[in-house]
């Protein structure tokens, strides 16, 4: 955890306090700047920290993302949150499953605040326009093969405009909802929403994605029909969809049904048979 930071009395014209109550959580922590929120997250986790606790910051020093990459977000324009979950024991979690419910989470908040369709390129991506407007870390401790606790990292790319963007190939890839939207939305808002679908993705079950969430899912997969590439651009085969275990089945060019359960991949040209 970063000793250095202190965590404020107000954000965004309220107090915490009101912020946490009207959210419905345990405890609420918002920084000017910190090293990483879910680090700190992470900490309160580890120090028995209930279910719901919420750590924010308008900005971070050492934000990561998946496989090591750093996160960056100018401060004050993107929404960098970190929520600790306790998936309940039965039925018995699949850890594979949570960026996926995550995003979900945040695809629908989207949804319901801007009003326009999103994307879930997996496994951590949500996207609009074909461009990444937030991504999700998810962090486990596991006892066992069990997590006891899971720490679910989100940055959604708020207010960015196109010079916030690091290069060129950043900007062809990323967006923000101020970009895709030409409207400023405010972030407690898109906080207080993502943080009532968060619990309500997470907290009846971790478990295989089946029923309901599978159905959310698919009608917003990415990748379903698509050219999907792997990091190095190499064509791995038509995305056909995510098993119940989370993992992605890509169809190769031989005809052969890939599963793919870790790692990442790239959404690439239109294929033939796609509108
Ligand atoms: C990714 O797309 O690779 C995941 C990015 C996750 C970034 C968020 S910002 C809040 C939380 N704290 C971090 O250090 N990372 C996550």
């Amino acid at each position: 955890m970063n000793d250095a930071a202190e965590a404020l009395r107000s954000w965004e014209g309220c107090s915490i306090e009101h912020w946490r109550e009207s959210w419905g959580l345990p405890q609420l922590l918002v920084f000017r700047r910190v090293g990483s929120t879910n680090d700190i997250a992470r900490a309160l986790a580890e120090a028995d920290a209930p279910a719901g606790t919420t750590v924010i910051a308008d900005e971070q020093t050492t934000g990561r993302g998946r496989q090591g990459r750093r996160w960056h977000a100018p401060a004050g324009k993107a929404l960098l949150m970190s929520i600790v979950l306790r998936p309940p024991k039965r039925p018995v979690p699949v850890p594979a499953t949570l960026p996926l419910r995550v995003g979900l989470a945040v695809a629908r908040t989207i949804e319901k605040l801007a009003g326009i369709r999103v994307g879930i390129e997996w496994p951590n991506d949500v996207l609009v326009g074909g461009r990444k407007v937030a991504g999700v870390l998810c962090e486990a401790a596991l006892t066992g093969s069990m997590p006891s606790f899971v720490v679910a990292g989100v940055g959604l790319n708020v207010a960015l405009e196109a010079v916030d963007f690091a290069d060129d190939e950043v900007r062809a890839r990323a967006t923000s909802l101020l970009l895709a939207t030409g409207r400023r939305l405010e972030r407690p808002a898109l906080a207080g929403t993502l943080l009532h679908e968060l619990l309500h993705v997470t907290a009846a079950d971790a478990g295989a994605l089946r029923g309901e969430i599978a159905r959310q899912l698919a009608t917003r997969d990415a990748l379903r029909g698509r050219l999907v590439l792997d990091p190095t651009e190499r064509p791995l085969g038509v995305g056909e969809g995510i098993d119940p275990d989370g993992a992605l089945r890509v169809r190769t060019p031989d005809g052969r049904l890939q599963r793919t359960r870790t790692g990442s991949v790239r959404v690439g040209p239109p294929t033939a048979a796609q509108p």
